[in-house]
């Protein structure tokens, strides 16, 4: 069989939901907790329609939360496939809140899912390839390779089995809030 590949916009999914009452927390703003389900579901929605699978999510980087969502903003998701890998998949989701009665619209948050394809057996599954089809995608790829190639140098460096204190982390604990006291 020939790899198959396929065009981000295939896996497109946008949402639209009003913010009531019930999602808001004691000062009146939306839960940020609420958000990252409805993300979650997003994600989950993007990836599967790429895939042509379920999936699960297997991690979530850098959610900025950078504005307030207020009860009463119609708060739309947009999530598209940034990357994918052999099992895994990056949906990028952006995240805008508009104020019903000016029309004003801000940008609340943007934040990476990764999802990984199952089959019926719980094995994870190969993917699609992606077709970049615009210089934003291409940027999108190659960052999201970089932010992998990031997270793989941070886990190894600090690998729990493998980690070694020495002077040079002790100094730099030394311009930080801390008292090490071992
Ligand atoms: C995420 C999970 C599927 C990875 O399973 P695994 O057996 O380690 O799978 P593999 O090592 O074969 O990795 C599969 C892919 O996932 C990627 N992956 C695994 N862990 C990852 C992580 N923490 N972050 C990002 N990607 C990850 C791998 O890089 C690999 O990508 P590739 O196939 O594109 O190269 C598994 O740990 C799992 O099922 N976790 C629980 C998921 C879940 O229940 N989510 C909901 C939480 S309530």
């Amino acid at each position: 069989m020939t790899h198959k590949y396929k065009n981000a916009e295939d896996s497109t999914i946008e949402i639209s939901e009003l913010m009531r009452p019930s999602c808001a927390n004691f000062s009146g703003k939306v839960n940020g907790g609420y958000i990252l389900n409805l993300m979650d579901q997003i994600a989950f929605a993007c990836a599967s329609k790429y895939s042509e699978t379920y999936c699960v999510t297997a991690s979530v980087d850098t959610v900025n939360f950078l504005k307030p969502i207020e009860v009463g903003e119609l708060v739309t998701m947009k999530a598209s496939i940034n990357y994918v890998g052999k099992s895994s998949m990056v949906v990028g989701i952006r995240v805008e809140a508009q104020n019903i009665q000016t029309g004003i619209v801000k940008h609340c948050n943007s934040s990476y899912f990764t999802m990984v394809a199952k089959n019926d057996d719980g094995k994870s599954v190969s993917v699609p390839g992606l077709i970049l089809s615009s210089e934003s995608q291409i940027r999108r790829f190659l960052e999201t390779i970089k932010r992998i190639e990031i997270k793989h140098k941070w886990k190894k460096e600090f690998d729990e089995d493998k980690f070694v204190l020495d002077a040079k982390h002790i100094k730099v604990l030394e311009s930080y809030n801390v008292q090490v006291n071992i």
